[in-house]
């Protein structure tokens, strides 16, 4: 394969700003798989929601930073991630490689690996290949979403508890409104958080909601 001179700029820019970006030079201070892992961090120290004994099931978490913290934070719990890319072992997560969320045999797979364990937060931070245009690219993440949304809420391969938590990425745009209206009929608390870590530049937003209703 040849790169382009476009394709090579980007790299150098990527590289650039690896080095001096805050918190990709935090995350290699402490060995976390991506920088992201602070956005969650940052999420959890706004709302506490990992606790020592959680069930946890994390869908799109290669590379693995997010599955690394909530480890940490889960340490007699239970942490499962699945991902459409292969993701290296983490020491006490259980991990579901080139799986795609939307699969029915993928569904099947993570309610085999639940065994009846009843789940105490779902963690999406799913991002579709961008196609270039963001009004695309935010309908496709919203309804990649709401697939996982619909696997606890209407499908129970996944059976939250009452009162457990979802959060997921969203990269902003015109159907927010309507699905945080959808995810306020199940939970009686959904919030709007923009992490310090994601970009300025970037449309990204989480939805933090809290106390399913079964
Ligand atoms: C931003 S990365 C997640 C980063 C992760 N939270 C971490 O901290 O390492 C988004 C991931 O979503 C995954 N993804 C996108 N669509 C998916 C799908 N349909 N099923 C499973 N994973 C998906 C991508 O493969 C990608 O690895």
């Amino acid at each position: 394969m040849f790169s382009t001179k476009k394709s090579q700029g980007n790299l150098h820019k990527y590289i650039q700003r690896q080095s001096t970006d805050e918190f990709a030079v935090k995350a290699r201070e402490h060995n976390y798989r991506a920088r992201s892992a602070f956005k969650l961090i940052e999420i959890n120290e706004k709302f506490k929601f990992l606790k020592p004994e959680s069930t946890v099931i994390d869908i799109g978490c290669a590379p693995g930073s997010w599955l690394q913290v909530v480890v940490q934070k889960c340490p007699n719990g239970y942490a499962s991630g699945v991902d459409l890319q292969n993701v290296l072992p983490i020491r006490g997560a259980d991990i579901l490689s080139l799986s795609d969320i939307t699969d029915p045999a993928v569904k099947l797979k993570i309610r085999e690996k639940l065994a009846h364990r009843q789940v105490d937060v779902v963690l999406s931070d799913m991002a579709p290949n961008p196609t270039g245009d963001n009004a695309t690219d935010h309908l496709r993440l919203i309804e990649l979403c709401r697939s996982v949304f619909r696997l606890f809420s209407v499908e129970n391969e996944i059976e939250l508890v009452k009162n457990g938590v979802y959060l997921c990425k969203i990269w902003d745009g015109s159907a927010r409104a309507e699905f945080v209206r959808e995810l306020s009929d199940r939970f009686s608390t959904v919030k709007t958080v923009k992490p310090t870590a994601c970009r300025d530049n970037s449309a990204e937003l989480y939805l933090f909601c809290r106390n399913f209703k079964k």
